[in-house]
């Protein structure tokens, strides 16, 4: 199976995929881009998330077949090559990552969220957020890092 669709900006094709494999899969071991994590591949953590279009999505949850033709966006494709946009730059000021694992989902979803809604209550960002699993920080520097990008 081939897939033909435009991911960050850029179009891409990939030959020789089987019929269920993920979008999640293609990205990270098909096309190099690690930035979305697999860490339960169930559609139950977030750490996959990307967009599909304009929509976010879990990524382990989508057929590579559903994408043909669409444009995804991956947390590499937020900001230019070497840059960090207002979401990357709360989060690292924040002291919100620990080993990581969450983070770029967490990014990706929270980049969804304040296009949505720019100015989010704290109700709005945990109930955003609800999907997106962290072992690690207690979510408090996670709040403060959205809540300073909502800023
Ligand atoms: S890896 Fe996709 S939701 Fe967990
Ligand atoms: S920083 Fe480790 S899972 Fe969130």
């Amino acid at each position: 199976m081939r897939l033909t669709c435009t991911i960050n900006g850029e179009a891409r094709e990939v030959d020789g995929l089987w019929e269920g494999e993920s979008l999640l899969h293609v990205l990270r071991e098909r096309l190099g881009l690690p930035g979305a994590k697999n860490a339960c591949e169930q559609g139950e953590c977030g750490s996959c998330s990307v967009y599909l279009d304009d929509t976010l999505v879990c990524s382990c949850l989508v057929l590579a077949g559903q994408a043909e033709g669409r444009e995804i966006t991956t947390v590499e494709g937020l900001a230019g090559v070497g840059e960090l946009n207002k979401v990357q730059e709360a989060f690292l000021a924040a002291g919100a990552v620990q080993c990581g694992f969450c983070t770029p989902g967490l990014i990706v979803a929270t980049d969804d969220l304040l296009r949505r809604n720019p100015d989010p209550t704290d109700a709005e960002i945990r109930e955003a957020l609800a999907g997106n699993l962290c072992r690690c920080t207690g979510y408090e520097k996670i709040l403060d890092a959205v809540r300073a990008a909502a800023r």
